[in-house]
């Protein structure tokens, strides 16, 4: 996608081939800075840190950790210790894992000099297929959206609801949720997108407004609870968020509080669908909410907060009272039967066994 016109990937080899380069997302939307990673452990900090965050990105930096840690060290011993450092970064998202599993069986057959090279070749090819996977989700979804567009006569403009930032910046480029809404934009359709905040580190309000923004989509930002009652009013006719792990069964695992939107959406009649690629969907666990792990961030993302003051440089405030505990669950899990369907790369099917096994059968 574009900034300021000029093409962007969220992340790519240095042009000196000896590091990796990334946009440091904890400085938008207030200011674009690319940093450069040169270790192993740059790139764990990165994840961590969320400098690079989003299921699919998350998994790409970490393919890319482990070409730093096999250009120091390619020995068995060297790649799984730096799996493990990768692997600890971030629970959830199970892209991190589908990553290095992918890089492993790859790196591990080869000779350990050869391995280097492979890894950056291997890692390149993860970015590529990226970008591909969600380019095909956007084609699929806007199927979706062009017949929600039919179905309301063609008039007014097609009001889609998103949480967190499941758009290019969440992933190589493209991005999941917001893939359908840029082919749609691009094909003509009156897209608008309500976006959530998303507290308590405002993906929404920072991350996605600012993409949606540099491609020109028609967007307002809401606060987190504002969904139902726009629902309520008619005024959202497709959900569409995206999926840190989606299990066998269906059940999607997502930034914490999109549950309360599919809960939100079925009582209202509004379709509810989730984009979710292959790399997303573990189809080692059948049950979302027993065998998920959900990441517990730090407390003073929620009794803090951060933005552009009157003197434009960016502060830190506090919230709440001094002596107030708070709890900040980074995630939740969605029932599959609240999805309306998942939209994959192969196709948009039922959030279901069976739906996912008829377009997975290998799996
Ligand atoms: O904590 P984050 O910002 O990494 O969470 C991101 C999300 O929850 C996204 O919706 C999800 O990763 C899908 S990204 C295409």
């Amino acid at each position: 996608m574009k900034v300021g016109g000029r093409p962007y990937r969220t992340i790519w080899r240095a042009a000196d081939g000896g590091a990796v380069e990334i946009i440091d997302q904890t400085l938008l939307p207030h200011a674009f800075v690319t940093l450069r990673l040169e270790t192993l452990g740059a790139a764990a900090e990165a994840i961590r840190a969320m400098r690079v965050r989003g299921a699919p990105l998350i998994g790409a930096a970490a393919a890319y950790g482990l070409c730093l840690a096999a250009a120091v060290d390619a020995s068995d011993f060297a790649l799984a210790e730096a799996s493990r450092v990768l692997l600890a970064t971030r629970p959830t998202a199970i892209n991190l894992r589908w990553a290095i599993e992918t890089m492993m069986a790859t790196l591990a057959p080869l000779p350990e000099p050869e391995r280097a090279a492979a890894a950056w070749q291997r890692a390149a090819s993860i970015c590529e297929e990226d970008v591909a996977t969600n380019a095909a989700i956007g084609r699929h979804g806007l199927a979706v959206l062009r017949e929600a567009w039919t179905a309301k006569g063609g008039q007014g403009p097609l009001n889609v609801l998103t949480h967190c930032n499941a758009g290019w910046l969440a992933t190589v480029d493209w991005g999941t949720a917001l893939s359908p809404v840029y082919h749609a934009h691009d094909a003509g359709i009156p897209v608008h997108v309500w976006v959530d905040e998303t507290r308590p580190r405002n993906q929404g309000a920072s991350l996605t407004a600012w993409e949606l923004g540099q491609h020109g989509v028609p967007h307002t930002v809401i606060v987190d609870n504002a969904g139902g009652h726009l629902m309520q009013r008619g005024l959202v006719d497709v959900c569409i968020v995206g999926t840190d792990r989606t299990t066998r069964t269906g059940d999607v695992c997502n930034k914490i509080g999109t549950y309360l939107k599919a809960l939100a959406a079925r009582d209202n009649n509004v379709p509810f669908y989730v984009a979710a690629p292959g790399s997303s969907i573990d189809f080692s666990v059948r049950d979302g909410l027993t065998e998920i792990p959900i990441e517990e961030r730090d407390a003073t993302e929620v009794t803090m907060i951060s933005g552009r003051i009157a003197d434009g440089s960016v502060a830190t405030v506090m919230l709440t009272p001094p002596g107030s505990p708070a709890r900040n669950d980074a995630f939740d899990v969605t029932p599959a039967r609240l999805v309306t369907g998942l939209i994959t790369e192969r196709g948009v099917c039922p959030a279901s066994e069976a739906g996912l096994s008829g377009l997975y059968p290998e799996r």
